[in-house]
């Protein structure tokens, strides 16, 4: 066996990371490249002894490698369930108690802090990583503007710090912990009432993966809750979890019951099926940003032309949905979305993906984006328009659909991949039918 395909299944063994997901190979070889390079050795079959599970040098390697993306407020639609679980409870009732392991910066279990602080609830956070460097970080609460662009009132929860910091507020973190755990070891004990872990798992290979959502559903108290990231509901869930609606979107409470396996219901029904398919038979989610904070981060007319980047990207989530590995096609389309949020198809995509795989509300965020950045780009207004029917909207389902026939009709068509090409006249055809059902 070659050294680097050592390493990779050394990291998959110890972390449950798969190297190919989410770019994390390229990251591999940076790393390498500079540490061999420090440490004055000549081949990675040297620097390999040094990675004992103990060893200071594996977790110099973690903290290099894993995707530690995150910022406040992410996925509100999601974060709505944990309002209204906190809602539910008494005013003057113990805390509850939320354990959030792959939480990297700390982002989410602060979030969850200001919501506990808008109910008027009390609660108790652990945030957990395998990511050291992450977790001081999460620990000195100091963030950047990026880090804070979807909060609304930032000076509510933030003290001002140097070189325009944003410092989380003491009495927030008087209710929030970080404690450093690997998601492969035993659980960390609590009988939680949620276990939010986001966008961890499409990170780890489909084993390790469905471990770790037996061992969470293990780690919660009765009728508590799991909360997986919107793309990581296609993993099959234990027996002793039921899928439920919180708020109007999925979540898995621990009922009474065997450890046999199955899999989880999709989030909503699905009009896939009444959709042209083709290529887009397959699906999953992401992370929506508004389109008014899109328009605030929108940069001056006379801007940079788009990354390149955007493009590769674009192409590997293509190949990863026509392959139906979704997880992977949705990190593709999530990540080319960050690097130019303003470019509408990544939105687009994302959305579809989205819609695809059941997630319907992320989905319109994703889809209102792109439409709101492209009013021509009438697929997305189009995967708007069923996105509305599935939740049933129908007003507003109508109503993107007569912008698809309209903007059709001036001829005014997106300029997408000729791979995408065949699907555009069964989409449109399927428009004009349910435009003039309406009229
Ligand atoms: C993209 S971040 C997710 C942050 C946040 N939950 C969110 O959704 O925005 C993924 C995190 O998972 C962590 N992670 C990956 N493998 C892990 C493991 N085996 N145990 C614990 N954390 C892990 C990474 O270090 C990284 O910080």
């Amino acid at each position: 066996m070659n050294a680097r395909l050592a390493l990779d299944r050394l990291l998959e063994s110890q972390t449950g990371i798969e190297v190919t997901r989410g770019g994390i190979d390229a990251s591999v070889d940076a790393f390498l490249a500079r540490r061999l390079n420090e440490l004055k050795l000549v081949s990675l079959e040297d620097y390999l002894p040094r990675l004992s599970a103990q060893s200071g040098e594996l977790e110099v390697l973690l903290n290099a490698i894993t995707v530690t993306h995150t910022w406040f407020m992410r996925d509100p639609g999601q974060l709505s369930i944990v309002s209204s679980l906190l809602e539910r409870r008494e005013p003057a009732g113990p805390p509850l108690r939320v354990w959030v392991p792959g939480c990297a910066t700390g982002e989410d279990p602060y979030s969850i802090a200001m919501l506990a602080e808008q109910a008027s609830r009390a609660v108790e956070v652990l945030g957990s990583d395998i990511n050291s460097a992450a977790l001081r970080r999460a620990a000195a609460g100091v963030y950047g503007s990026w880090s804070v662009r979807d909060i609304i009132d930032v000076e509510r929860y933030f003290e001002r710090g140097e070189r325009s910091t944003f410092n989380i507020a003491p009495r927030l973190k008087r209710h929030v912990r970080f404690e450093r755990h690997n998601l492969l070891e035993p659980v960390l004990p609590g009988d939680w009432d949620l276990v939010l872990c986001r966008n961890v798992l499409i990170y780890l290979s489909r084993e390790r993966a469905r471990g770790v959502v037996e061992r969470l559903a293990e780690a919660l108290a009765p009728g508590g809750y799991l909360l997986l990231g919107a793309s990581e509901v296609v993993f099959e869930v234990p027996q002793q979890l039921e899928a439920t609606y919180v708020a109007g979107r999925l979540a898995l409470r621990r009922v009474a019951g065997s450890a046999k396996m199955r899999a989880v219901p999709p989030a909503a029904s699905s009009l896939v099926a009444r959709a042209p398919g083709r290529a887009w038979e397959a699906p999953l989610p992401a992370l929506p940003r508004s389109a008014v904070d899109i328009a605030e981060h929108r940069p001056p007319a006379a801007a940079p032309s788009p990354s390149p980047g955007v493009d590769s990207l674009l192409t590997r989530g293509h190949d990863h949905l026509d392959r139906s590995e979704l997880p992977e096609a949705i990190i593709e389309y999530e990540l080319a979305a960050e690097l130019d949020p303003t470019r509408a198809e990544p939105h687009m995509y994302l959305g579809i993906a989205l819609y695809l795989n059941g997630a319907l509300e992320a989905a319109l965020h994703e889809l209102r984006a792109a439409v709101f950045l492209d009013a021509a780009l009438w697929p997305a207004a189009f995967y708007l328009a069923v996105c509305h029917e599935g939740l049933g909207q129908l007003e507003e389902a109508q109503r993107e659909y007569r912008h698809v026939v309209r903007v059709a009709a001036r001829g005014a068509g997106p300029s997408l991949p000729r791979r995408h090409s065949a699907w555009h006249d069964d989409l449109l055809d399927l428009a004009r039918k349910r435009a003039g059902s309406a009229a």
